[in-house]
């Protein structure tokens, strides 16, 4: 069996990300969050058939800002499910501390923002990429498919795995126009040199996964509320709500996997590149 890690799985797009996965493929699902599990599986199963919860597993006290907790996770999901498992890492950690001008800096909450939406992704990875097969590995896998079809059914290209970070497009300093927001811009332009870099390891290693950085849209969640406050999906503005926000993340996903070219970029929820 396959498996999809979805990093930040409490979170507005996580819960729906890890939702949207277990009911559109048969990959086994690992749910890491920084707080405690025993809400999530509940929010997680809600509604959804029973059998889905065979699938699910929820792991806590997974804070991306110390080792202790990936590695544990990472521990876990190879003893269960096996060295080579893994074909999705979702890595949704992100905070925001939105600084107008250079008054609203603190070294705290700078540094807080890059612990967790720079160096945060890169230890994720540093963690679960080892988990991922390589091309070899990823071709006597797709053998044992033969029968029953590759359990990514399509989020995931048949022959690939997909390493896949929520970066943000104000971390583009090409787009950058109106400033403001300095180290959450910041954070994320690190993150995408991050994408880059793991991109480049994954290809001189033969893994079968790529790493892509993606922009959502304005995603109507409790993370974009105390900036746009209270509104209504319109995707002429980039407004989207959770449900369109996730199935164009699946669109991107597979097409990213599926055609050359779409390693080591950003790319946004319309399926066009974000420049660095
Ligand atoms: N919403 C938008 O419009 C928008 C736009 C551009 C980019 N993004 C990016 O998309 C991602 C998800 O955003 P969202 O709207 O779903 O926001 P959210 O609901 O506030 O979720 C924040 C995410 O960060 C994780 N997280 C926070 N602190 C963490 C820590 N110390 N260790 C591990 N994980 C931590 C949370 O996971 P757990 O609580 O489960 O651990 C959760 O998945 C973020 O990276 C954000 O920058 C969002």
């Amino acid at each position: 069996m396959s498996v999809a890690v979805i990093q930040g799985g409490s979170g507005g797009l996580g819960l729906a990300l890890t939702r949207h996965v277990l009911a559109h493929t048969s990959l086994k699902v690992y749910a890491l969050t920084h707080r405690s599990t025993t809400d999530l599986q509940d929010k997680i199963l809600q509604d959804a058939p029973g059998n889905i919860a065979e699938r699910l597993s929820v792991i806590g006290d997974v804070d991306v800002r110390e080792e202790r907790g990936l590695e544990n996770a990472a521990k876990t999901i190879k003893e269960r499910e096996g060295a080579k498992s893994v074909r999705l890492v979702a890595c949704l950690a992100g905070i925001l501390h939105p600084e107008k001008s250079l008054s609203g800096v603190t070294a705290q909450e700078s540094l807080d923002q890059f612990a967790i939406n720079s160096v945060g992704h890169l230890l994720t990875y540093k963690h679960l990429a080892p988990l991922i097969p390589n091309r070899k590995d990823m071709a006597q896998l797709g053998e044992s498919w033969w029968e029953e079809g590759d359990p990514a059914r399509g989020l995931v290209g048949k022959k690939k795995s997909l390493c896949f970070s929520l970066s943000a497009r104000v971390g583009s300093i090409t787009d950058n126009e109106k400033g403001g927001w300095y180290s959450y811009r910041a954070s994320k332009a690190a993150l995408n040199q991050v994408i880059r870099t793991l991109d480049h390891e994954l290809s001189n290693k033969s893994s079968s996964a790529i790493a892509v950085g993606y922009h959502p849209g304005t995603v109507l969640t409790s993370f974009t509320r105390p900036v746009i406050g209270d509104k209504q999906e319109d995707l002429g503005k980039g407004i989207l709500g959770v449900d369109t926000a996730i199935h164009r993340m699946a669109e991107v996903m597979a097409k990213a996997t599926s055609v050359e070219g779409y390693g080591g970029k950003c790319w946004d929820w319309k399926g066009e590149r974000v420049e660095w």
